[in-house]
């Protein structure tokens, strides 16, 4: 009786809870993948669905297996979960990424979670864009570093705030001598598609000798030579400090790295939680990643497609004058239509048209700035590209916008 009363408490408290947020349109759901034209995985060059690669996959496994067949990694990385496979592996994407050293995590979310919350030490400072992931912000809240925000891919507003700490660094006669300063950005963000200038945020951060961190987790398999990503593609391998490459989006498997020098990875086996007290990484991930890691230099073509594709949609988009739609030249595309029940409605009637579409909402994005977000992949036809922008405009007529 007792149990069935706390149970009954917590299931209202929950309740009326889960209600605020309903009551702001803003509860979320799940919904499971449909039959739909995809227009919002993030599989961009259909990795995740390609016959060769779990082929390769598979004949990767079967050859490891017959040695010493093993499931689940069986610990952390720190205990039984470590193994000469990881490690070799981990030399090869560094190389890949031309830097000195890579270490794995279970996930983007837990690469920059735990990565960020164990390189901001007490006394640093970090100035993050606005609009980084929530992944980010989650580690910069654990981490122990005044944290600052600075206005989305604005250097001149980072600078401000940079010059305006040297000031104060100097007026207090400067700071322990171990304490450091970060930036940390995207490469390509997530919900808008649009890139970092990383060319100036980069010169920004040799200015004021501070550290950059850059999440490339949507340009990685895409950008870059062989898919490496934008930092490499400018250049900027040497000069940006920790980068995240995910494995889950472009490279349609699961896992990420994070790679820089080999001081960077002595910290985080020391340092970053996610690492030292979650099961690494099973045998059946290590096959996919090294396997989709030895294919990215065979999918030039496929990259070539999918920016064909991009060009098509916004060339279409512009025809039919497809108003709110954000500049963007990557696979990721946001058109902004403000106010929840609204955005909900529209991809609710483009789902109807045959096209999954999904409402992004606030919080994930600033409140008045919901969207559909549409991704485009290099299995897109220009059929069904012209049909979702068709349906878009159509619905949106009808929503009166
Ligand atoms: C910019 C960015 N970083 C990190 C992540 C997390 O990556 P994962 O899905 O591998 O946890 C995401 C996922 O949506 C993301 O968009």
């Amino acid at each position: 009786m007792q149990s069935l009363r706390r149970t009954d408490s917590l299931e209202s408290t929950l309740q009326n809870r889960l209600n605020h947020r309903r009551e702001r349109g803003s509860l979320r759901k799940l919904a499971c993948c449909s039959e739909r034209v995809d227009f919002t995985s993030n599989d961009y060059l259909g990795l995740a669905r390609s016959a060769e690669l779990t082929r390769r996959i598979e004949d990767k496994l079967r050859a490891t297996n017959a040695s010493s067949p093993r499931n689940g990694s069986t610990g952390s990385r720190l205990l039984s979960g470590n193994s000469s496979w990881a490690e070799a592996l981990e030399q090869k994407i560094a190389t890949f990424h031309e830097t000195e050293s890579a270490i794995l995590f279970n996930s983007g979310y837990d690469a920059n979670f735990g990565a960020l919350s164990a390189l901001l030490a007490n006394g640093d400072t970090v100035f993050y864009d606005e609009l980084c992931h929530a992944s980010m912000h989650d580690g910069i809240r654990l981490g122990k570093a005044n944290a600052h925000p600075f206005k989305h891919n604005n250097p001149r507003h980072l600078e401000q705030r940079l010059a305006r700490l040297r000031v104060q660094k100097m007026a207090s006669n400067g700071s322990a001598a171990s304490s450091a300063t970060w930036i940390v950005v995207e490469s390509l963000y997530s919900m808008n598609g649009d890139r970092a200038p990383l060319r100036e945020l980069a010169s920004v951060a040799r200015r004021f000798d501070a550290h950059l961190f850059v999440d490339e987790a949507h340009a990685t398999g895409i950008f870059g030579p062989s898919g490496a990503g934008i930092v490499q593609r400018l250049g900027l391998a040497s000069e940006v400090d920790v980068r995240v490459h995910t494995f889950g989006k472009a490279l349609g498997c699961h896992g990420a790295v994070v790679v820089g020098p080999r001081a960077v990875k002595q910290y985080l086996i020391n340092f970053a939680r996610p690492l030292i007290y979650s099961t690494a990484l099973p045998p059946h991930s290590l096959a996919a990643i090294e396997a989709v890691y030895d294919l990215l230099p065979e999918l030039d073509p496929a990259r070539a497609e999918l920016q064909k594709r991009v060009k098509f949609f916004r060339s279409v988009a512009e025809a039919h004058d497809l108003k709110s739609l954000l500049e963007s030249e990557s696979p990721i595309q946001a058109l902004v239509v403000p106010e929840a029940n609204s955005v909900c409605e529209l991809a609710g009637k483009v789902q109807t048209d045959g096209f999954d579409v999904r409402p992004i909402l606030s919080p994930t994005v600033p409140r008045g700035q919901e969207r559909i977000r549409i991704c485009l992949h290099a299995y897109n036809s220009e059929e069904e590209i012209r049909g979702l922008v068709l349906a878009l405009k159509d619905r949106l007529e009808e929503l009166g916008q």
